[in-house]
């Protein structure tokens, strides 16, 4: 492995001498596009067919099924009550038949492609490039945890069994609007609990398309339907009641450290797992190839326009790096040049924040602190606030708010510093510990930041977000998980959700 390891790091490192070696022309911001530019004709089949698709899928109008409407404490019950009514039933099927839903699960949401990349580019703002990879995470998380499940049936003996947790409530995030709640609702059923799912509010329709395709596997295979409910986004006290209710064995949330406060306070001998905060750094040693690394710095930082808990939001440079004018330049070129608008454009990098900026992200966007500067200003293109040209400010420092705080927007904060233990202080330094990344081509600096670093996904000359699973199990430290610390998309995350018990001997 060490070897396979070493090797490709030489070979990166050849593909970037040679890169060096090409002259690229100058890039000339101002320059006018060239004549018919904009309708440049694509001769590559594979392209045409997929932007023929995706041209396709942003015209669809999909129904979505009705969640169940919560307007009381009552109707919180009467959900809860359904979940119970089924615990035994489904913590008593076979894993095999566990996974068999799992596995008809991936079918579904394979062939409802389509409908959810729509419904997410209509409702969350995502571009086709963003959201058609959730989908394929979504069916990777089914058959990855379909596996999971029947290894807890081998796990278990004449004296030992799995016992599910029971009653799992699923409350998801809006910026992965597809793959998150279903990951989490997959992986829950997969270990045997019920679950009633209450979707971010301002994406409930990508989770009821999401749901309506594992529905569809559960009528296949005569589940029934309340092992999986679906209900509309009560806030205040009747989402409190949900979450705190006395049947309701286990949360799994996506959100802010704030919210798994919240949850905690409110019945806290509640069992939550979480995954939180990020505010994640990507350094870049001297030895690193330039052009990958701006790349990687840019699409990590401005994917889904920063709102990401993955997103890189400091860059900091070592040595060399930081006093390196091409660096600095291709940088800036890169930001300048992404495209912004709505995602219903095919063309758009960048699409719209899902709220309009305010408070902290308006002033990480408008303002700067003492020593900063902006090496790319953001620039606000809308009447609303939801769509930004990305900013990269320069010269954050320790310690200041942009160095700690974490903006899900897109502005990116660039750091320098002479050696890389100083640069790995710095990553080190935030409250959270969620993604984070090297670019380097010097295999004693990888280890030593490998050895350093306090993230959970810690990634090599590679963008810094979407984590693959199985691949690369995705969850953080410290601030930025709450729970046993299993990880997304990893061998224990199922096996996480219930208990082992003995099984007492029959005479
Ligand atoms: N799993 C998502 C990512 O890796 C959050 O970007």
């Amino acid at each position: 492995q060490e070897q396979a390891f070493l090797a490709s790091v030489r070979d990166a490192a050849t593909v970037s001498t040679r890169r060096r070696r090409t002259p690229r022309p100058p890039v000339d911001l101002d320059a006018p596009a060239p004549e018919g530019f904009e309708n440049a004709p694509d001769t590559d089949p594979a392209v045409l067919e997929s932007r023929a698709w995706a041209q396709e899928v942003l015209t669809r109008r999909v129904e979505v099924p009705e969640p169940v409407r919560i307007r009381s404490t009552d109707d919180v019950d009467a959900v809860v009550a359904r979940a119970v009514a089924v615990r035994e039933h489904w913590a008593g099927v076979t894993p095999a038949q566990r996974a068999a839903l799992l596995h008809r699960a991936a079918v579904h949401l394979e062939a409802a492609r389509s409908d959810l990349v729509a419904t997410a580019v209509q409702e969350a703002g995502k571009t086709v490039p963003e959201v058609d990879p959730e989908v394929s995470e979504a069916v990777d998380f089914a058959r990855y945890y379909a596996e999971r499940a029947v290894e807890l049936g081998d796990g278990a003996t004449p004296h030992a069994v799995f016992r599910p947790d029971g009653v799992t409530v699923v409350t998801p995030p809006w910026n992965f609007p597809v793959a998150i709640p279903i990951g989490s609702v997959l992986a829950a059923l997969a270990a045997g609990s019920p679950v009633v799912i209450k979707p971010a509010p301002p994406t409930p329709r990508c989770a009821g398309v999401a749901v309506a395709a594992v529905h569809r596997a559960m009528d296949e295979l005569g589940v029934p339907r309340d092992v999986l409910q679906v209900v509309d986004s009560p806030e205040g006290e009747i989402g409190r009641h949900l979450v705190s209710h006395p049947d309701v064995a286990r949360v799994l949330l996506t959100g802010s450290i704030e919210t798994a406060r919240l949850f905690g306070g409110w019945r806290p001998d509640l069992d939550v797992i979480a995954e939180t905060s990020g505010k994640n750094a990507l350094i870049v040693t001297p030895s690193a190839d330039v052009d990958l690394a701006v790349a990687d710095a840019v699409r990590s930082a401005f994917g889904h326009a920063g709102q990401k808990c993955s997103a890189a939001s400091l860059l900091v440079l070592v040595g060399a790096a930081g006093r390196s004018q091409r660096l600095h330049r291709q940088l800036a070129d890169a930001v300048r040049s992404l495209r912004v608008g709505p995602p219903t454009d095919l063309s758009t990098v960048v699409g719209p924040l899902t709220e309009p900026a305010s408070g902290k992200l308006l002033d990480a966007l408008t303002a700067l602190d003492e020593g900063e500067r902006w090496l790319v200003q953001p620039e606000r293109l809308d009447d609303e606030g939801r769509l930004w040209r990305p900013g990269v400010k320069h010269g954050v420092r320790p310690g200041s708010p942009f160095h700690l705080t974490e903006y899900f927007g897109p502005v990116l904060g660039v750091m320098r510093v002479e050696t890389l233990d100083e640069a790995i202080d710095l990553q080190n330094a935030v409250p959270f510990g969620l993604t984070g990344g090297i670019h380097s081509l010097d295999e004693r600096e990888i280890a030593h930041w490998l050895e350093r670093v306090e993230v959970g996904n810690a990634y090599v000359n590679r963008h810094i977000t979407g984590a693959i699973v199985q691949r690369q199990p995705f969850g953080g430290w410290k601030a930025s998980s709450i729970g046993p610390g299993a990880k997304a998309g990893g061998p224990n995350y199922v096996a996480q959700l219930g208990r082992w018990q003995d099984a007492p001997d029959v005479p």
